[in-house]
């Protein structure tokens, strides 16, 4: 019988020596290949006489079998090792603080913020966002929404005027977002539920007044809406907004040229310690004006007041911004201290929402 166990030894020696997946393949090749040492043996048997054909076939196949578990045994553990060595260099440190990225360090400026906020709660109302231009014309500025010429609540609004175009027409930069409800009432039909909001510009600067300034206006129409429904919307939004459980609200009578009959709201408000709180309180705070849309304002806009009536408000969103987020000079809104908007800014990809929460 012949012998193969110095072919074995070799086998298995260089098995064991194969430092990695490719090396161990390449041994296997060298025996178990086409051309390997032991494959060379088995095709050998056929020329042999059929007793020792018998005989070294069995020995053959035994170290076949032998070499073949050995490399798989092999194989496994350069595989577990190869294994164990990625997971050690892969280590990650989870205790480690986060590298900050230029992502955490943006921040959205708390108009911006509020601007979606208000579009969260509104929309989830029904409501559509409606948008005009800065520059308006004096007849959507006023005119339409009811103001008579050279009346003194022109004048009331400190508006800037641009020069006078070819025509003669003199643009002005839009005094309050008013003007977008009578886009809104020329180009769709009712039923009209939108929000408008946007800059509204002033002649005026101190530290409650910028001369540039963002309004929200709402408008409904319909052909029943009411001032129960207004009442409605507006104690839904100040709850929703302010993020509290209540708010008492005060509507008194006032006036616009737009609205017939016009309020003022307040709501109620604690003030001690220099802080204002809602839902909680004595005083009285202003916080909007608002009123049933009136009948001249209907028709200068193609609707047939006799058929459809709605309502309208107007707030200003700087003002609500700081009362909300207790932000005290409204000039620093427009200053781009990045002192300033890194205190008071928003991370950008917390997105308001009513289930998720308004400002966290
Ligand atoms: N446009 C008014 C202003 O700027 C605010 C306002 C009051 C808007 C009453 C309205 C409204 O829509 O109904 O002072």
């Amino acid at each position: 019988m012949s012998d193969f166990s110095s072919l074995e030894q070799e086998t298995l020696a260089a098995i064991d020596a194969a430092a990695d997946e490719t090396a161990l393949e390449a041994v296997r090749i060298a025996a178990l290949g086409k051309k390997g040492t032991i494959s060379a043996l088995l095709s050998g048997l056929g020329k042999l006489p059929p007793e020792a054909r018998k005989e070294q076939g069995a020995a053959i196949n035994l170290l076949k079998e032998k070499v073949t578990a050995a490399l798989a045994l092999r194989r496994a553990g350069l595989k577990e090792a190869a294994l164990q060595a990625r997971l050690a260099a892969e280590t990650l440190d989870v205790t480690l603080p986060a590298r900050v990225s230029p992502l955490d360090l943006g921040r959205l400026h708390p108009i911006s913020q509020v601007t979606d906020e208000l579009a969260a709660i509104f929309a989830e109302m029904g409501f559509s966002i409606a948008e005009g231009p800065d520059i308006e014309t004096d007849d959507y500025n006023f005119g339409k929404l009811n103001f008579p010429p050279d009346h003194p609540a022109r004048d009331m609004h400190d508006t800037f005027f641009l020069a006078a175009g070819a025509s003669g027409e003199r643009k002005v930069l839009r005094t309050h977002t008013s003007p977008v409800q009578v886009r809104t009432m020329l180009t769709q039909k009712p039923p009209i539920r939108v929000i408008c909001p946007g800059r509204t510009y002033r002649c005026d600067s101190d530290q409650t007044h910028t001369p540039m300034f963002h309004q929200v206006e709402g408008l409904v129409i319909d052909k029943q809406a009411n001032l129960g429904h207004l009442k409605w919307i507006l104690q839904e939004f100040c709850k929703a907004f302010f993020e509290v459980a209540d708010v008492k609200m005060r509507f008194r009578p006032s006036f616009f040229p737009f609205t017939e009959p016009s309020m003022e709201v307040d709501i109620q408000c604690s003030r001690k310690g220099g802080e204002i709180r809602f839902g909680e309180g004595e005083d009285w705070l202003e916080i909007l004006g608002c009123g049933m849309v009136h009948p001249n304002v209907l028709r200068n806009c193609g609707l047939d007041p006799d058929v459809y009536q709605g309502f309208a408000w107007g707030i200003g969103i700087d003002r609500i911004a700081m009362l909300k987020y207790g932000m005290p000079d409204l000039r620093a809104f427009f200053e781009a201290d990045i002192r300033w908007l890194t205190h008071y800014g928003f991370r950008p990809f917390d997105v308001p929402t009513l289930l998720s929460g308004l400002s966290n």
